[in-house]
């Protein structure tokens, strides 16, 4: 796809949840992600554990609010909780309207977190940037 051109305002958020999902589930929440997120022009990548989902979006506050209402409401997965939530300076899958990969190793601690309390930014950063580090673009790399 065409990267879209970055909004003013553009944000990112990173959400763990667990999943009520079968793998033909996800194919259709794919599919339908992709529709949706290019029309709104989201990007990111939705990381698929197995038991559980994480996902990163990109786009501005208002797409990503109207966005994040659709997967609120999924019942293909519960407890969505939000780890990180801020501007962006630009975006790390911007040719992607949702890339996808399949990390059955984030299992556990997608689990760990989930059962957790409060998740310090530091530590909900440090995740995300492990959880991302295999699937990000060459062009990516080290981004902030
Ligand atoms: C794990 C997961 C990830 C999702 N990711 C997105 C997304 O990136 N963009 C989006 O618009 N909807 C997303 N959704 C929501 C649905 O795929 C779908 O858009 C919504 O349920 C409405 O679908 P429909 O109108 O095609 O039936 C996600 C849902 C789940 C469970």
């Amino acid at each position: 796809m065409t990267t879209p051109v970055p909004p003013p305002d553009l944000c990112q958020l990173f959400y763990i949840s667990r999943s009520r999902s079968t793998p033909l589930d996800v194919e259709q929440i794919l599919a339908s992600a992709r529709r949706q997120n290019l029309q709104r022009g989201v990007t990111g990548i939705l990381l698929f554990s197995g038991g559980h989902f994480a996902q990163l979006l990109e786009g501005s506050s208002r797409a990503l609010h109207d966005t994040m209402s659709a997967i609120d409401a999924d019942p293909r997965h519960e407890a969505v909780t939000r780890l990180i939530e801020e501007p962006a300076t630009r975006r790390r899958f911007g040719d992607w309207s949702m890339a996808f990969f399949e990390a059955p190793g984030a299992d556990d601690l997608i689990q760990q977190l989930l059962a957790g309390q409060h998740i310090p930014p530091e530590r909900a950063r440090r995740v995300m940037d492990k959880m991302l580090a295999p699937c990000l673009p060459a062009n990516s790399q080290g981004a902030q």
